[in-house]
């Protein structure tokens, strides 16, 4: 029947290409990347893809499609994290809490993280980093079918300096350490990890150019790595074809990372012009989770985080506002990360909100985890899009988030890879 259908598309009977389509309609459809928004929308999905999009007028459903009216709602192209730690629980492990969980619990976060994830209408994430590879069991599960959650980019255990933040397991004294998968000395070392994280599979690279809130004495000024170090990372990571992301919250180390020509800058909180200049010249994308603020001054040490973190977040936070504000005035590309997993996971979008807050329009805040988030994956016009030939991962929130951001905070229908994952 399959060969017979296929046979009948390539000789153009467009009513059996759709055979087994999706016809989804709503209000109106917005696509950030482009700008385009279509009222009276009508999307036909096929084969896991877009296969057209416009108006239903000029859109009609083909014949034998399964139809999705969504009503007033908006539809748009699924959401994209750029920073997530699907394996993390907000509340539960902080500090030295953490230290009674054995690794196979992260599994478990990451099977309920994953699912809330895509509940909450991200239908990609990039992990940038747990302790293991366990996040790479839950991808593939994922893949697999077996259990509900968005596509997932994982970076396997992140590569950094001994007692630096992605090691992070300076809770321990001396004669009980734990040393991390990913800590590494000098160039070759480095070039050892990031061998060993391809062998096993991961698709991407995380590494830390300075030191963290979440880390126990790590200073955020103070930068990690050596650029020779870092240069080490980055050459042998896109030599496989992987993207490199270096936390870095202070100047210098942000620099170094882009020096040393990483993809993208995660936190990116001290930035002065220098370096916003740099990344916009060498393409480099700031993924400034500038939510984390509230929810970790406000519940952070009823939650058990150590008052060393809560006073690093204290010097950290307003800080990294004011350089969003100031990276999106120039015109850098800032995509959206959240680390959820310092906050609640499926809370993403309420990141959202703060966005505009300091300096975004609507568009951009969705244009940053939609269409440049795929761009920074390197996946444009596969993900993040609503137009003809991107995958069909799509979302319909109630409203318009044009004139009310805080609508993407309520999404009442999923779908990824044509697939619904919820509906209204
Ligand atoms: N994982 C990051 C760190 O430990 C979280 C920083 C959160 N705070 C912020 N203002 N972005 O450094």
């Amino acid at each position: 029947m399959r060969a017979i259908l296929a046979a009948l598309a390539a000789i153009g009977f467009s009513d059996a290409a759709f055979a087994e389509a999706v016809y989804v309609t709503a209000a109106r459809a917005i696509d950030p990347g482009s700008g385009r928004v279509i009222d009276n929308a009508a999307v036909i999905v096929s084969d896991g893809r877009i296969a057209a999009i416009g108006a239903r007028t000029s859109t009609p459903a083909p014949a034998g499609a399964e139809a999705i009216d969504l009503g007033a709602r908006t539809l748009m192209p699924g959401l994209i994290d750029m920073h997530t730690h699907l394996s993390g629980p907000a509340t539960k492990g902080r500090g030295y809490d953490g230290l009674q969980y054995a690794g196979e619990r992260n599994v478990v976060w990451g099977v309920v993280h994953a699912r809330k994830t895509l509940d909450a209408g991200f239908t990609t994430v990039r992990n940038v980093g747990s302790g293991g590879y366990d996040m790479l069991a839950v991808r593939d599960a994922i893949n697999e079918g077996e259990i509900p959650g968005p596509r997932m980019f994982v970076a396997g255990p992140p590569i950094g300096i001994v007692g630096g933040h992605c090691s992070d397991r300076n809770y321990l004294p001396h004669d009980a350490e734990r040393v991390g998968e990913g800590v590494a000395t000098g160039p070759w070392e480095m070039r050892e990890k990031v061998r060993r994280n391809v062998k096993f599979g991961v698709d991407l690279i995380k590494t830390c150019s300075t030191g963290g809130v979440f880390s126990k004495g790590t200073l955020l000024g103070a930068p990690q790595s050596t650029v020779e170090e870092l240069e080490a990372i980055v050459d042998e990571a896109h030599m496989r074809g992987l993207k490199v992301a270096s936390h870095a919250h202070g100047t210098v180390g942000i620099k170094n990372a882009i020096r040393a020509g990483v993809d993208t800058i995660e936190h990116a909180s001290f930035l002065d012009d220098e370096a916003i200049a740099m990344a916009k010249r060498a393409g480099v994308y700031l993924s400034m989770d500038i939510y984390n603020t509230e929810f970790t001054l406000a519940e952070g040490e009823a939650l058990g985080v150590p008052e060393e973190s809560l006073a690093k977040e204290r010097e950290v936070g307003s800080v990294q506002r004011e350089s969003f504000r100031k990276a999106v005035a120039a015109g850098a590309k800032v995509i959206f990360g959240t680390d959820a997993a310092i906050y609640p996971h499926g809370d993403n979008a309420k990141q959202f909100a703060v966005m505009v807050r300091f300096g975004m329009t609507p568009m951009q805040a969705m244009t940053a985890a939609t269409d440049l988030a795929a761009e920074a994956l390197g996946r444009k016009d596969d993900l993040g899009c609503l137009r003809v030939g991107c995958a069909a991962d799509m979302i319909a929130v109630g409203g318009d988030p044009r004139s009310d951001i805080t609508v993407l905070e309520t999404v009442d229908f999923v779908m990824k890879a044509g697939d619904t994952a919820k509906r209204p």
